[in-house]
Parts: C-alpha cells; structure tokens; sequence
C-alpha cells in the first residue's frame, strides 16, 4: 500500500489513530482529522517517524463546510484519495429513551450517521476504481443494547447508508467495508458505560489489523463486513 493517500476522520486517538499507524507501517501518506487540534499535533507529529507525509486538519463532521475545507484539503495536497475510513463517532450516556435528552440523540446521529455521509460525499470525486472506504460501525449496527437508543439508530442507519454505498459504487470498482467491531478499550467507553470491564476488551490495534488485512486483498475481491468481537463475547 506504499504511497497510497488514506484519508482517517476521528484519527487522533482510539481506534482511528490505531488504523493511522497501521497504514502509517504499510507506507500509506496520511491525513488524519478529529475536532481537537492538540491531540491531532500529536498524533501527527508519531505519524510522521514512518517516513511518510502526513497532513493533520481539524474538522468535525456534523458541519458540512467543515467537510468541505477538508476535503479540499485532500485534493489541494494530495490530488486524489484511494482509502477512506469513517471511524469519527460518539456515544451517549446510558438513558432510557425516555430519559435521553434530544440534544444528546442529535449529537450522536449528527455524528455517526450524517457525518459519514458528509464526510463520503464530499471525497467520492477524489476516489477512483481501486479505492477503498471503511465505515467504523459497531456490532450495535446489529444488535441492540438498552440505554443506548441513539448509538444503537445511528450505527443501525449507518449500515443502511453503507449497504447502500457498496451497490452504488460496484460498478466503479469501489470497495465498501463494514467494519464491525465490539467491546474495544478506548474512551468513547467514558461516556457509555465507565465501569465496563477494560481487560475483556478487544485492543485498538486488533481492529487496526483485520483492517489492514482487508485492505490488502486483491482488488477484485473484498470483504463486505467485517465483524470482529472479543473471545468472550460481546461484554
Ligand atoms: N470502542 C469500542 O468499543 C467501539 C466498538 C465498535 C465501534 N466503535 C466505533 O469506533 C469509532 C471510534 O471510536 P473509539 O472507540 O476509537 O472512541 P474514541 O477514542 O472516543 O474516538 C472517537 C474519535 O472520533 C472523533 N470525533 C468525535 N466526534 C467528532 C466530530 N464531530 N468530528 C470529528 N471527529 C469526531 C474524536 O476526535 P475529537 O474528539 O478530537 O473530535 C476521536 O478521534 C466510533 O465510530 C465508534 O462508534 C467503537
């Protein structure tokens, strides 16, 4: 995957930044974006010691200009784009839909689910037949988890949009992943669920690799969903 342009929204921690140094390894050129400008330096100034060009932006992808100055970016410094992941996303507290605030459910749909829109619609002119793009979603695209009413809809309409990607995009010789990790050690479990048992969970670097390995196949073959969950189940 040497020179190839990868571009990771929400690639300044967590399992973005986990996919950042793996690609980084592979000799992938990188941008990486997320909404905190000093955690992006940072991860931007690690990226870098792999020898390849990394640009960091501060974005966030509910906003649609937002987007759009990212994506110009992309074209300004790199002409194109051969690997897109949408991995940016947020969690809320566990409520009961009764007790979820709407400014909550807005924040996580926003995110989650409009902001893959956003964030694909606007890079698919720089992608090409060969190209590849990667939706984080989460097993809960799948399976339901009360107190998690907004996380579970958005990662359930996500792979609606996803699903609906990879038909779009067959034709133009696009592949389309969905990536469906479970229980995962990083902080977006702060917000969900702060006493879940850490050492169950799978690490960032686990989903990193199977991404990797997908992306590696040859480019007439590919791997639709990737589900990927800890040993013991799905915590
Ligand atoms: N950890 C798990 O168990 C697990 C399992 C399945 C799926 N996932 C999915 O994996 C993805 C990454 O989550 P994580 O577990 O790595 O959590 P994390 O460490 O909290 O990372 C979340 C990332 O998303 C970025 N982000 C959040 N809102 C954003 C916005 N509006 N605009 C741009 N970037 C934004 C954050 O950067 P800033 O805060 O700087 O904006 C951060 O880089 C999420 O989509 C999550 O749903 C996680």
């Amino acid at each position: 995957m040497r020179r190839k342009v990868g571009l990771i929204t929400g690639g300044n921690r967590g399992i973005g930044l986990a996919i950042a140094r793996a690609l980084a390894k592979e000799g992938c050129d990188l941008i990486i974006t997320g909404r905190h400008r000093g955690s992006l330096q940072k991860a931007s100034r690690e990226l870098a010691h792999f020898g390849i060009r990394v640009v960091a932006e501060a974005c966030d992808v509910r906003d649609r200009c937002s987007v759009e100055a990212l994506v110009a970016t992309v074209k300004k410094q790199f002409r194109r784009l051969d690997i897109l992941i949408n991995n940016a996303g947020v969690a809320h507290a566990n409520l009961n839909v009764a007790e979820l605030p709407v400014e909550d459910w807005k924040e996580v749909i926003d995110t989650n689910l409009t902001g893959t829109f956003l964030v694909t619609r606007a890079a698919l002119p720089l992608m090409k037949r060969g190209g590849t793009i990667v939706n984080n979603l989460s097993i809960a695209a799948k399976r339901v988890f009360a107190g998690s009413s907004a996380y579970n809809a958005s990662k359930h309409g996500a792979l609606g949009l996803t699903d609906t990607l990879r038909e779009e995009l067959r034709p133009k010789g696009i592949r389309v992943i969905a990536l469906l990790p479970g229980a995962t050690d990083t902080d977006i479990w702060n917000t969900l669920w702060p006493d879940a048992a850490r050492k169950e969970m799978m690490t960032p670097e686990t989903i990193a690799t199977a991404v990797v390995n997908a992306l590696v196949l040859p480019e007439n073959s590919t791997v639709e969903e990737l589900t990927i969950l800890p040993t013991a189940g799905t915590l």
